[in-house]
């Protein structure tokens, strides 16, 4: 009898763990009216789901009214025409047999007519309220023109400056990385997809994209899977934790697998692993691209692959909309697959509230360039402008001033200063460097000569204009760089160097022996080296968008004060790349100060008599500026760096705090930064890890303690077993104003 019940026990155990698994499995897609839809699809109207074409420019054509009405498109990106979208969704909703309205999407990445700086410059303002603030604007001004849905965040950990897309990044690190992209998350979906102005984000490219091989786009990339979750992976899982409502599979190949026919990534890692109940889509014909990396035979195998693996919607390409029908018949998928996908996509169109209301006004005249967009823009510039150098104080500038020349190829650029992916951007809105300093200091103060008409010329028939120009004034603005066409997607660099004669463009106003202010405005960290010694202030203002010049103009003025810091490692050339702060010790590190150049080597040297470190006999280690840097007009002091927890248990918190004073005579915001170094791990970690930063303002003579307090838990990271742990043991901390900060504790977990 014992034996009979504890053999039904078991039964009954393993009837229920059954039942359980299957509903835990099927617990997401509970929502009656999504079943009920999907119940009345036919298998082509599925499939119309996960199909999404390119828009054909405010019109409406016959053969694309007739998909809608035959449920033959789930989405539409790059149509931002209002008249034709709202047709586009009176024609889903009132003549399609189902009534499911299209999703439109659009690459709305640092802003719609409003241009905010790059992304890269925005991660320079270290200021996540700022960036979700820029993201909400971009959402309000697209979504009143009709877009549901942006292609960003783009938050691929960018390591070369080679790599066109790094000014779509926010940089090399993983944890700023993953702030700024929840912020942007944030910021485009608010608190409710479907209210007003909110619009669905997408965290893209899903995964390692930003490892390109030799920075070139699109190429192989290799990372193996415990530098994928350490590093690459982080601000997708932080992005997905915030809510994010879809991602982007990439283009890329990761470890011999596209990312878009990736199983462990898509399904393995964003499914099981994350949850992720959002939908994922392709890349712009990234699932027919899989024939070109040699992975699939024909579009119908790259469908299989891709569906299998885990995307939903197919951008552009054909392959689903063509044969996953004939993959269903044949018994190859399972139509259970194309059920989840559907579900999910409906889910987000009922998020978005698209099935209640998917118009927007026609007729209204208000929803662009807004004043309060316009200052948003400002200040984000303002602060993604990073001071690098400013000998004598030469900035700001002082009322002794009387005439500013102002010099460049970007000096009075209304397009270019935008930067990439502005699809929407409108540059009658730009105010230039040129305009701005001309309505702050008035016509007769600014001279003007542009030395080259573009950043790429060689014809240096302008050079002794822009001389005689320098000669006159009492100070030289002069402003380089890179057009918006220099980087972003597929517009890669070999050479970091300036481009055209802007060099010599340099050297030549130098001449004139007045004192040289340099701003550049591009799209990556380039090698500036060896031209900012003839300046002596240097401002980087990547591409600073539609405000660029009133915040450059109010840097110089002294009206605002740089507080911006590198979100990326500067090299001194291309070839240190890959070069970033938080790298590996090696065995045999060097000492940034004991090196011998390879000018000093004495003749028939002995082989060892160097020392056997890791560095560039030419170049030594260090970068040109470290991750994290940036100078203010004002000084700060760091000091009575202390540990509150010199010992801490697993679970238990860490607290650091610093003594932060402004020892000059500005009003001035510090960019305080907390890095930690894991002594000894399972694998080995990195220098230098940036696990907090605020920002923080003093007045002159003015002193804060500034306290951090991180988890345990902030310190885990994926051992050989892709397990997450903190391993007890011995670290250092440090806090500063840049990554290369000395200022240094240490604690012990336990
Ligand atoms: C880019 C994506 C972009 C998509 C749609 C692709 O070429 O890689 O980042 O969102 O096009 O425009």
């Amino acid at each position: 009898m014992k034996h009979f019940f504890s053999l039904f026990a078991m039964g009954m155990f393993l009837v229920l763990t059954g039942c359980l698994k299957q509903n835990t499995e099927e617990q997401w897609m509970n929502d009656p009216k999504i079943l009920d839809l999907i119940q009345q699809m036919t298998l082509e109207e599925k499939m119309g789901q996960m199909h999404q074409i390119s828009g054909f420019g405010g019109q409406v054509p016959d053969n694309l009214k007739q998909d809608i009405i035959d449920g033959k498109v789930g989405s539409i990106l790059n149509e931002v025409d209002v008249k034709a979208i709202n047709e586009i969704q009176r024609i889903a909703l009132e003549e399609s047999r189902l009534g499911i309205p299209v999703i439109i999407g659009r690459d709305v990445i640092h802003g719609f007519k409003t241009v905010f700086p790059i992304p890269l410059g925005q991660a320079a303002t270290w200021n996540p309220e700022l960036v979700k603030k820029g993201a909400e604007v971009a959402a309000k001004e697209a979504w009143s023109s009709g877009v549901n849905w942006t292609f960003a965040p783009m938050i691929d950990i960018s390591r070369d400056a080679r790599w066109g897309r790094i000014a779509e990044s926010c940089g090399e690190d993983p944890f700023l990385t993953s702030v700024m992209g929840v912020a942007m998350v944030e910021g485009f979906q608010g608190d409710d997809l479907s209210a007003d102005g909110s619009i669905l984000a997408c965290a893209k490219h899903f995964a390692g994209y930003g490892a390109a091989e030799g920075g070139r786009d699109y190429n192989t990339t290799l990372i193996p899977e415990n530098e994928l979750r350490n590093v690459y992976l982080k601000s997708f899982h932080a992005a997905q934790q915030a809510g994010v409502g879809t991602f982007m599979s990439g283009f890329n190949d990761l470890n011999g697998v596209p990312a878009t026919g990736n199983r462990f990534l898509l399904r393995k890692v964003l499914r099981d692993e994350w949850n992720f109940d959002g939908f994922v889509v392709s890349d712009w014909a990234s699932v027919t691209e899989m024939i070109s990396h040699g992975f699939a035979a024909d579009p119908k195998e790259a469908a299989y692959k891709a569906i299998s693996a885990g995307v939903d919607m197919e951008m552009t390409s054909d392959s689903y909309k063509n044969h996953v029908k004939e993959l269903i018949e044949e018994g190859k998928i399972n139509e259970r697959l194309l059920d989840e996908a559907v579900y999910r996509i409906l889910k987000i169109k009922f998020d978005l509230g698209l099935f209640n209301d998917p118009y927007v006004q026609e007729e209204d005249q208000n929803r662009f360039a807004l004043p309060e967009y316009l200052e948003a823009a400002k200040q984000a510039a303002v602060q993604s402008m990073v001071l690098l150098k400013n000998e004598q104080q030469i900035l700001p500038f002082t009322s002794s001033i009387n005439k500013v020349a102002v010099i460049g190829p970007m000096a009075n650029q209304k397009y270019e200063q935008l930067g990439t992916w502005i699809f929407d951007g409108d540059s009658d809105l730009t105010i230039t460097p040129l305009e701005a300093l001309k309505s702050e200091l008035g016509e007769s103060k600014v001279l003007f000569s542009e030395g080259l008409k573009y950043t790429r010329s060689k014809d240096k028939t302008g050079f002794s204009e822009a001389l005689a120009t320098a000669k006159k004034a009492d100070v030289v603005v002069v402003c380089v760089g890179e057009e918006a066409i220099l980087s972003g997607e597929a517009h890669c660099r070999a050479s970091l160097d300036l481009p055209g004669a802007q060099n010599e463009l340099i050297e030549e106003v130098s001449k004139a022996g007045k004192p040289i202010v340099l701003v550049v405005m591009a799209g990556r960290p380039l090698a500036i080296g060896g031209v900012s010694k003839h300046a002596e202030a240097v401002l980087y203002a990547f591409h600073p968008g539609t405000m660029g010049g009133p915040a450059l103009a109010d840097l110089l003025l002294g009206v605002a004060n740089p507080s911006a810091k590198l979100p990326v490692t500067f090299p001194k050339a291309a070839g240190q790349i890959p070069i970033y702060y938080n790298h590996k010790n090696t065995g045999r590190p060097v000492d940034p100060n004991a090196w011998t150049c390879i000018d000093d080597i004495p003749l028939n040297s002995y082989q060892t008599s160097l020392g056997n470190t890791s560095h560039y006999l030419d170049l030594g280690f260090a970068p040109l500026y470290p991750f994290g840097f940036g100078l203010s007009y004002t000084t700060f002091e760091y000091k009575n760096l202390k540990i509150e927890t010199p010992k801490v248990k697993l679970g238990g918190d860490i607290i650091a705090s610093v003594t932060l004073e402004n020892t000059g005579n500005f009003v001035g915001e510090e960019v305080v930064q907390l890095y930690i170094r894991d002594l000894v791990g399972s694998v080995t970690r990195p220098v230098k890890e940036l696990k907090g930063f605020e920002r923080v303002q003093l007045k002159p003579g003015e002193s804060k303690k500034v306290s951090f307090k991180i988890n345990t838990s902030d310190l885990a990271f994926f051992n050989p077993e892709m397990e997450e742990v903190t391993e007890p043991g011995e670290f250092h901390l440090w806090i500063g104003g840049s990554s290369d900060t000395n200022l240094r504790t240490e604690f012990v977990v336990e």
